[in-house]
């Protein structure tokens, strides 16, 4: 691998975490750390400086991780739940010590700002904060039994081990989405992080490695960095009874697939392609500033970007105007700098398809309005983006291209929005911008927007953890983090109890032996 160069503030960032510029990128818990892999080079997309080096997961270090989680998982299911409950609590401490530290590391890694990093680590107290409250709510229902002297109720057990499969996006958050509620739920863990972002998921490893031993607790948080090819085989695994997979649709399709294959579980997050309709009736000064986070936020790395903009002709020139003013004053540059509001591209990759997204875009009769530019580097630097001229008939405009771009399209009734809204296969969050309670209620009836997410008055990223997160259509329809979504990591047992003298069958149906 050649040698780039080193980026001087990694080691002051990393030092929190106790991690080293060359680390082990496999960990079964404390003290376990292994990796005999590839070396994975972590870089900082905001100057193209290595951060550090990580020696990922061979098939068999993968093997061996997903053993120990079996064994952890076994002894950790016999722990009551609110027990579990208790070592949630205490990494939700932890995490509120090392915010500022995990923050910046997240920044640094990913380029999203300090603001954002801060914010993503704040979704990891949130959730283990609701994880706790859930450990002692982990209600199943009592339902009366047609038969005499019969009791009906159903219960949740543990599934085992779960495996999660996160995105360079959110290196840290998504991870905490699913493992705060599975260790509530009496699941071990393992997982595997974006091969763009292993130090961040080191640093969540260093922490969870502390709690499970001053909690003495069977070691259910492994980790495993490796690259995209070994994804298969954790799919392919029947060891791992759920696999939560954050990601593409393309590859989510796979992952589905692989694990149906085997009657394993998935939950899925892949891609969105969210729009906000601005009708006619809209306050304008809510829709700028829910527009600009939306669509310049994290550079248009959320799955929850706003990628379409739907608006009712007569506001149209007004809002893009009004837009391109305001995307002319987005400060571009370093992350960690508190001024900056948008950082880089993940990496050159994600340059090239912002690139080739516009080409398209231009080639399809689409007119940049403003932004357009890859800026000069080091970095993966590019200019937030509007287009108008494309609707969702236009295939750049399908497809979900990660990166600050934004479509502008006209509209002429609330029905013909909806239907742009839904014209897409993608079905992960969407938003409406009205003062009618007509349009609103239209917006979220079964007759509206057809996605997991659709809000009234602001923006479709930022969702916070309390409700249920995700999509329809080919976002892969799982649903992660608040409400009832616990119930993923849990298997559903139906018990008939008979507390009677006699055997009768349900349905009335007469058996008499002799
Ligand atoms: C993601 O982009 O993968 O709603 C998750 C949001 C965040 C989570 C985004 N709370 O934008």
């Amino acid at each position: 691998m050649p040698m780039s160069a080193h980026d001087p503030r990694a080691s002051a960032m990393l030092a929190p975490f106790a991690l080293a510029a060359m680390q082990p990128g496999v960990c079964l818990g404390p003290g376990q750390w292994r990796g005999d892999g590839a070396v994975i080079a972590s870089v900082n997309p905001a100057n193209a400086q290595e951060i550090g080096r990580v020696r990922s997961a061979t098939a068999a270090d993968l093997d061996t991780a997903i053993a120990s989680a079996v064994a952890a998982a076994h002894a950790w299911r016999d722990v009551p739940a609110p027990r579990r409950g208790e070592a949630v609590r205490q990494f939700g401490l932890l995490l509120r010590e090392h915010k500022d530290a995990l923050g910046t590391l997240v920044a640094l890694e990913n380029g999203k700002i300090k603001a954002e990093g801060d914010g993503e680590v704040q979704e990891m107290i949130d959730i283990a904060d609701f994880a706790v409250g859930q450990s002692r709510m982990l209600y199943g229902k009592t339902m009366p039994s047609e038969r005499v002297r019969h009791a009906m109720r159903e219960q949740w057990h543990p599934l085992g081990v779960v495996g999660v499969i996160t995105a360079f996006n959110f290196p840290v958050a998504v991870w905490a989405w699913n493992a705060m509620l599975a260790a509530v739920c009496g699941n071990a863990v393992v997982w595997k992080p974006s091969p763009k972002t292993p130090f961040t998921a080191l640093a969540v490893q260093a922490l969870a490695n502390r709690i499970v031993e001053t909690l003495a607790l069977p070691p259910i948080f492994a980790l495993a960095v490796c690259d995209n090819a070994l994804a298969p085989s954790l799919a392919a695994d029947p060891r791992i009874a759920l696999v939560s997979f954050t990601g593409s649709s393309a590859v989510g399709r796979d992952v589905a697939l692989a694990v149906a294959g085997r009657f394993g579980k998935t939950l899925l997050e892949c891609a969105g392609n969210n729009a906000v309709i601005v009708a006619e009736d809209a306050d304008l000064d809510l829709v700028v500033p829910a527009v600009m986070f939306g669509a310049v936020g994290t550079a248009g790395q959320r799955c929850t970007t706003t990628r379409r903009l739907i608006v009712a002709r007569r506001h149209h020139d007004a809002i893009v105007a009004r837009l391109a003013t305001a995307y002319a004053q987005v400060r571009i540059g370093d992350p960690l700098d508190a001024a900056t509001l948008m950082g880089p591209l993940i990496d050159a990759t994600a340059v090239d398809n912002y690139r080739r997204a516009l080409e398209e875009a231009r080639a399809a009769g689409g007119t940049v309005v403003c932004g357009g530019n890859v800026r000069a580097g080091p970095g993966f630097y590019v200019e937030p983006t509007i287009v108008t001229g494309l609707s969702a008939a236009c295939a750049v405009v399908r497809r979900e291209t990660f990166a600050p771009i934004l479509y502008v399209t006209p509209f002429e009734t609330l029905d013909d929005a909806i239907a742009e809204n839904n014209r897409v296969s993608q079905g992960l969050s969407s938003a409406i911008f009205t003062r009618d309670v007509r349009a609103a209620e239209a917006f979220i009836a079964a007759t509206g927007s057809d996605c997991g997410i659709a809000n009234v008055n602001l923006g479709t990223s930022g969702a916070e953890i309390g409700g249920a997160f995700g999509g329809e259509k080919e976002t892969g329809g799982g649903r992660e983090s608040g409400s009832d979504a616990w119930q993923a990591y849990m298997r559903r047992q139906t018990n008939t109890i008979n507390w009677g003298r006699d055997l009768p069958l349900a349905q009335g149906i007469r058996f008499d032996v002799g």
